[in-house]
């Protein structure tokens, strides 16, 4: 079965169930907590209009930006359908969708900001240039996409000890890095820290499998590639 029928199937659903308390925890009604991806869009010049949140959970996220940016529009899609009902009874303004990274149900150049955080390492590795595929095409040009992911010295998996025997994986590598090979993605910032540890107080070393990255890039189609 590949990952995205996996996670489909249920596992999305009991992933939400074992995280909910540690997601509500994370700051969906104190938008003053500490979060990269909230920090790393504050920083933008001009706020996003059109945001989505691909593999969102309950929306918790896109909930936390459309307090600071009201006049936004949010899009969360998720594959679990419990964050999806939990999210839809607690954030009415997010418009929230079931479904996978490698179909996004949305036109073309839909966002001028995409989030992805802690989905790619999911993704089963057939579906993975599809997914990729899928956040270009809706990703705007001149659009902002923010990466959050494992980022070891080199790409690695490591069995996925929830469902023990099943052949699923945590795929550990550098995603930002298949965006800029394309050429035409800017890597704008990038910040390092320890997926086992609260970010904002986390200046210990980390051990490479450990070390989560959180990666804002620029699509620029034309302007990326310099008249020479
Ligand atoms: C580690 S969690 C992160 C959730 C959220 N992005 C956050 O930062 O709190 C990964 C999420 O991606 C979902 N997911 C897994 N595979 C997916 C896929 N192929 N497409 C979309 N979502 C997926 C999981 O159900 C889970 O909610």
């Amino acid at each position: 079965m590949l990952q995205s029928e996996v996670f489909l199937n249920g596992e999305g659903d009991s992933w939400f169930t074992r995280n909910q308390d540690y997601l509500l925890s994370q700051g969906a009604d104190d938008t003053t907590k500490f979060e990269w991806v909230s920090w790393m869009v504050e920083q933008l010049a001009t706020p996003p209009k059109n945001i989505a949140e691909l593999g969102c959970a309950n929306g918790w996220r896109l909930n936390r930006l459309h307090q600071k940016y009201p006049d936004s529009r949010f899009f969360g899609l998720e594959v679990s359908q419990s964050a999806i009902e939990d999210g839809q009874s607690r954030y009415s303004d997010l418009t929230l969708q079931q479904g996978a990274l490698h179909q996004i149900p949305c036109p073309d150049q839909s966002f001028d900001l995409v989030i992805i955080y802690g989905v790619f390492c999911w993704v089963d590795r057939t579906q993975l240039i599809a997914s990729i595929s899928e956040v270009d095409r809706v990703l705007c040009e001149g659009g902002y996409l923010i990466l959050g992911d494992f980022l070891p010295d080199y790409p690695q998996r490591r069995a996925y000890h929830h469902l023990p025997g099943e052949n699923v994986y945590t795929y550990k590598q550098d995603y930002a890095k298949c965006f800029t090979s394309l050429g035409f993605y800017q890597e704008v910032t990038r910040c390092q820290y320890s997926h086992q540890l609260n970010p904002e107080l986390n200046f210990q070393a980390v051990a490479a499998s450990d070390r989560f990255g959180c990666t804002l890039l620029q699509k620029n189609l034309v302007q990326g590639y310099p008249i020479v």
